[in-house]
């Protein structure tokens, strides 16, 4: 029998590589967004696409009447500078959007809900780096919190109402489809300002560091996490998966090896660094390696190549 998925946020920039990645393995693929920051254009031929708001009773029942063997929530306020001056627009979906969906869930008899958590803001500073997935979670914006709490809510309701929860908890995810003017996608910033010969402006002195996974080895990933055989969930990180490079990577170094590849030598502007910014962010990935047996297959440099070849089409094409 072929296998069924709801993408919540299938539009958007991870879920729609989410969506192909179900596609190209065999799987029927239906897609609710609200369009809020996803686009039509994203939702790939082949899935079934209905414009319903996470929180919404109509996106419930489609949960709960869609025979879903699998839902896999990316919908979300993703907005980290929103979330800290709207802290209940940000809980609003990232919560009681989720626990909406994870009801349909329950009464729909679905098997396993794969949820985007964030392993960049869950974590805070940590001591160790890269950071396995017990390390202590001290998230700092109210949007790390609404991801932990989301977490919390998918292990709870998912042993009460009987489905398995696993929580993908991304590093930097970069690649085709993230939106330029969107605060986490500073590869995209870097990429799309160096090709219109502008400068780039670094915050703080630049040495802070990132791990940068490429969004087809995410949403492999998420594949392969709709599947597996999980760790049975005795504790909170039972259910958590770092899905990262475990490499860390600079700002400066970033700019540099953007401009390196498109052969431009960039202009970078230093500007006071952000309140509250972290200074090392990298994952340990040893346990997606071997539950999961998934690892990255996309060097930096290799993502990096497949980005600057979409920003290429894309201006082709107008
Ligand atoms: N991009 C990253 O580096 C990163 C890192 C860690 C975690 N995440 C998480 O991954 C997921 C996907 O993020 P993304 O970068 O693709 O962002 P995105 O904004 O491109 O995708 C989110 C999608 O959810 C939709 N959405 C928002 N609110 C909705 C609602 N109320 N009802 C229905 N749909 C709604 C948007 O229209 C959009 O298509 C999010 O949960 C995000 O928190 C992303």
């Amino acid at each position: 029998m072929t296998r069924r998925v709801l993408v919540a946020g299938g539009a958007g920039f991870i879920g729609s590589h989410i969506a192909e990645a179900y596609l190209a393995d065999g799987w029927e693929v239906e897609i609710i967004d609200d369009l809020s920051r996803g686009k039509e254009h994203n939702v790939p031929s082949g899935a079934c696409f209905t414009r319903l708001d996470v929180r919404s009773p109509e996106a419930r029942e489609r949960v709960a009447r869609g025979r879903f063997d699998v839902v896999n929530v990316q919908a979300a306020q993703i907005d980290v500078r929103h979330s800290v001056e709207q802290p209940a627009y940000d809980a609003d979906i990232n919560l009681l959007g989720l626990i909406n969906l994870l009801e349909g869930a329950g009464s729909g008899g679905v098997g396993r809900v794969v949820f985007a958590s964030s392993g960049g803001v869950l974590y805070g500073e940590a001591a160790t780096v890269p950071t396995p997935e017990t390390a202590p979670k001290m998230p700092v914006s109210p949007y790390g919190v609404s991801k932990l709490a989301g977490e919390h809510y998918l292990r709870a309701l998912a042993a009460l109402r009987g489905f398995e929860g696993v929580a993908m908890r991304y590093a930097n995810v970069f690649g085709p489809r993230q939106d330029p003017k969107s605060e986490a996608g500073v590869v995209s910033i870097f990429v799309s300002r160096l090709r219109a010969g502008q400068a780039l402006t670094i915050y703080g002195n630049g040495r802070q560091t990132r791990d940068y996974v490429f969004v087809r080895d995410v949403a492999r990933a998420n594949v392969l996490a709709s599947t597996a055989r999980l760790p049975v969930p005795d504790e909170h990180d039972a259910i958590g998966f770092n899905v990262a490079t475990s490499t860390e990577l600079s700002v400066v170094e970033l700019a540099e090896t953007v401009g390196r590849v498109l052969g431009r030598t960039p202009d970078i502007r230093f500007e006071d660094a952000r309140a509250g910014e972290l200074q090392r962010s990298s994952l340990d990935t040893s346990k997606a390696r071997q539950v999961l047996g998934w690892k990255p297959e996309f060097s930096f440099e290799s993502g990096l190549a497949e980005l600057i070849s979409w920003f290429e089409r894309e201006e082709r094409n107008g």
